[in-house]
């Protein structure tokens, strides 16, 4: 069997969440490889909306084994947290949940540092959701991490000493003010809650239950144009959001992945600072926000938002290796008589271009679009064959534009709002 991917391609928030759980009954195993808090995956059903951070959007499908897998950085306190909100729904999350021993600790200082890193940058910040990701990253690939199999070892606490001082020497030169014994006990508190779950060695894990014939998805976090190798750097996260970050984030081979998922909104959103070629800062852009209720599931920020942007798309089509796509939200579209699709970017030396540039942080992109036909009638409840030809228009246009088959659209933020499509170029 193969490891199905389901990534964003666009900066998060794609709707990664409702599609994991609406595929989930199809998967024996969902994981997750990378990314940690600063995710929220939004997931709806039976009228009660649920917003996971770092658990895995297969959590309610009762079959469905979850993995937190290696690449991931954990947060126990948020763990804590987010296990204690769903105790009421009768879930075995302690049967069903394996954590990787591989998996980065956030601890107390690394969201502190987080903010100390922002406050230093000033005007330039990232907009980090300062749940500690960057810090904790940091600390990974700098050798001085500790993981989730050291709460087990009986020198944890010299070594949570040892790491936290290192913090300290550094926060001591930022102007943070933080109450350390509550911090403290709080972590220790959730690190001993953590131990009560399966802690395991997932690579193992996820490759023995590959030998068995299982069916696996790896749900991604962020969105490719966030990867810290191809986003728009400096304002990208901490890891790699990409196909290949399932790869690292899981000790799944390459050979082994199957599909990828691409999923995307039918226009764009972004949270925090960076370019935005798209971005519609005026009534129209307000007009999304407020139709798409564009506020972020984790931080409550609201989004920037703006027109589907072609060329970002097919860049992360290429990086990612995308074979389907499921496009989110053309539900909000309707409030438009007219629709834009960014086809091209002209470039400040006048170029007309179709890729990203290099300095696409300095570089002052004007978008260059087609405009479509909006569909101007509300889509929620509709079935395949009752989908207003504008709305076939704009996904065929798509489609062409960006090769690669459309399979499934979303109409609403419900389970049941999805329709499956098979597409006329699959
Ligand atoms: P994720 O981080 O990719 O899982 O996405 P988020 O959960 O952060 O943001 C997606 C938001 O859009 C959530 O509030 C979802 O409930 C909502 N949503 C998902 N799909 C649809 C859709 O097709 N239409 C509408 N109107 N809302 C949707
Ligand atoms: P999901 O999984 C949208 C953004 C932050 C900031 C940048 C760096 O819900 O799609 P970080 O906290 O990683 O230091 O922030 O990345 N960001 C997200 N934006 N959705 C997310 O996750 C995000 N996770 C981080 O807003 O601009
Ligand atoms: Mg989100």
């Amino acid at each position: 069997m193969k490891v199905d991917v389901l990534l964003g391609l666009q900066w998060g928030d794609e709707g990664k969440g409702k599609i994991v759980d609406v595929l989930a009954p199809k998967y024996d195993v969902v994981a997750r490889f990378q990314g940690g808090p600063n995710a929220g995956h939004t997931l709806e059903f039976d009228g009660i909306k649920h917003v996971l951070h770092q658990i895995p959007s297969g959590i309610f499908r009762p079959k469905t084994k979850n993995i937190i897998g290696n690449g991931v950085v954990l947060d126990p306190i948020v763990f804590k947290t987010e296990i204690e909100k769903l105790s009421k729904y009768n879930l075995d999350v302690k049967s069903n949940l394996f954590i990787s021993k591989k998996a980065t600790l956030i601890i107390p200082t690394h969201r502190l540092l987080d903010q100390a890193y922002e406050l230093a940058k000033g005007e330039n910040k990232i907009g980090s959701t300062l749940k500690g990701i960057g810090p904790s990253y940091q600390d990974k690939i700098g050798r001085q991490g500790l993981r989730i199999g050291d709460i087990l070892s009986s020198d944890f606490s010299g070594r949570f000493k040892k790491l936290t001082d290192i913090h300290f020497e550094i926060l001591n030169k930022h102007n943070i003010s933080f109450n350390w014994q509550e911090l403290e006990k709080s972590f220790l508190d959730a690190v001993s809650f953590l131990k009560e779950f399966k802690l395991v060695d997932s690579e193992y894990f996820v490759n023995n239950e590959l030998k068995k014939g299982s069916t696996i998805l790896a749900e991604g976090a962020q969105g490719s144009l966030l990867d810290i190798d191809f986003g728009s750097y400096p304002f990208v996260t901490s890891s790699n959001t990409v196909t290949a970050g399932a790869c690292t984030g899981l000790g799944v081979a390459p050979h082994h992945i199957g599909e990828v998922y691409g999923i995307f909104k039918a226009y764009s959103t972004r949270v925090g600072s960076g370019p935005f070629p798209t971005e519609l800062l005026n009534e129209e852009g307000e007009r999304l926000r407020k139709e798409g209720n564009e506020f972020g599931s984790t931080t409550g920020r609201p989004r920037r938002c703006g027109w589907i942007d072609l060329p970002s798309l097919k860049y992360s089509i290429m990086i990612n290796g995308v074979t389907q796509l499921l496009m989110m939200k053309a539900d909000v579209l309707s409030i438009f008589p007219e629709i834009k699709v960014c086809t091209h970017y002209e470039l400040s030396n006048g170029k007309i271009s179709e890729e990203i540039p290099y300095e696409v942080v300095n570089e002052k992109i004007k978008p260059v679009y087609s405009a479509l036909k909006g569909w101007n009638i509300p889509l929620t409840g509709l079935s395949e064959k009752q989908m207003p030809p504008e709305l076939l228009d704009y996904i065929f246009f798509l489609e062409q534009e960006l090769a690669v088959p459309i399979t499934l659209i979303s109409t609403g933020p419900d389970r049941s709002q999805t329709i499956h499509r098979v597409s006329k170029i699959a």
